[in-house]
């Protein structure tokens, strides 16, 4: 069996990085990691969120919370109130609903996100994110065949940076799943909540989505995040959203994206709207 601090790609950060004795990711076919994986793909089908607390170690949490803290000034602040179907489904178009409906319900997005094109090439956020020994691992517990880091240079890795009173509305993710680190929890507050497959393929289920949004705590379940915890979490089906953040100091969460496919873009849509349409930086 191979070392466990022996990342089996040259170059590789992950064994600067990963806390390879609690999370053994280095040698995927070791039985240690074959049960982790096990146990990742059972949480991922219910109840679609799996927290692996203190996977990053002490030195390399302090500096990717640094790096995230000298780009946070660059966080794009996007729309402020938002529907749970976020700003690219149309899904209630010329249906005729109510005010009332989900669709048409709006709460408070207050957040930036700085775009993966303002994060240097040699940051350790970029190696984390192209690092060969994690995105294995992440391709396993996700039951891909392959990975791929998103092409889209400014969608493939952002930074969410919430101040004081920050937060994330209701909302349902576009994708199928969204893998996330925190890198500085914030004093209080920033709490992730979410209701487990509140909808399905075949119904929007809106009755309980607005009972949600009306306050119903029953089926909320909350996760508090420590700094150096990586999620993966599958957002399509469940509502979720961000609790606001108290105190001065910043919750600072890397967004990592992933694709099956080496060459996809994400929509120019999508990046006007999370992070704006001028010219910085690297941009056109
Ligand atoms: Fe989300």
């Amino acid at each position: 069996m191979a070392d466990a601090r022996t990342a089996p790609f040259p170059d590789d950060p992950i064994a600067k990085i990963v806390d390879l004795e609690r999370y053994p990711i280095a040698d995927l076919e070791s039985p240690a990691a074959a049960a982790l994986i096990t146990r990742m793909r059972e949480e991922l089908v219910y109840p679609g969120a799996c927290c692996l607390r203190n996977f990053i170690r002490g030195e390399a949490l302090t500096e990717l919370r640094c790096e995230a803290e000298g780009l946070a000034h660059l966080a794009y602040g996007g729309p402020r109130e938002v529907t749970p179907y976020f700003f690219n489904y149309r899904i209630g178009e010329g249906k005729g609903y109510p005010e009332d409906h989900p669709t048409r319900r709006t709460t408070p997005r207050r957040l930036g996100q700085v775009a993966g094109d303002l994060i240097p090439e040699d940051a350790l956020l970029r190696r984390i994110h192209r690092s060969p020994g994690l995105i294995a691992f992440l391709a396993k517990a996700l039951g891909e065949p392959a990975l791929y880091p998103l092409a889209d240079r400014r969608q493939s890795l952002n930074i969410s940076v919430m101040e004081k009173d920050g937060c994330q509305q209701w909302h349902f993710d576009r994708g199928k799943a969204v893998i996330t680190l925190l890198a500085q929890a914030p004093e209080g507050g920033g709490h992730f909540e979410y209701v487990p497959n509140i909808r399905s393929e075949d119904s929007e289920n809106y009755e309980a989505v607005s009972r949600v949004l009306n306050g119903a705590r029953e089926d909320v379940r909350t996760v508090e995040i420590t700094a150096g915890t990586l999620m993966l979490f599958r957002g399509h089906y469940s509502l979720h959203r961000v609790t606001p953040v108290e105190g001065k100091r910043r919750r600072l969460q890397l967004i990592l994206a992933y694709a099956d496919k080496p060459d996809l873009q994400g929509s120019a849509e999508s990046s006007h709207l999370h992070y704006g349409g001028q010219a910085a930086g690297s941009r056109d």
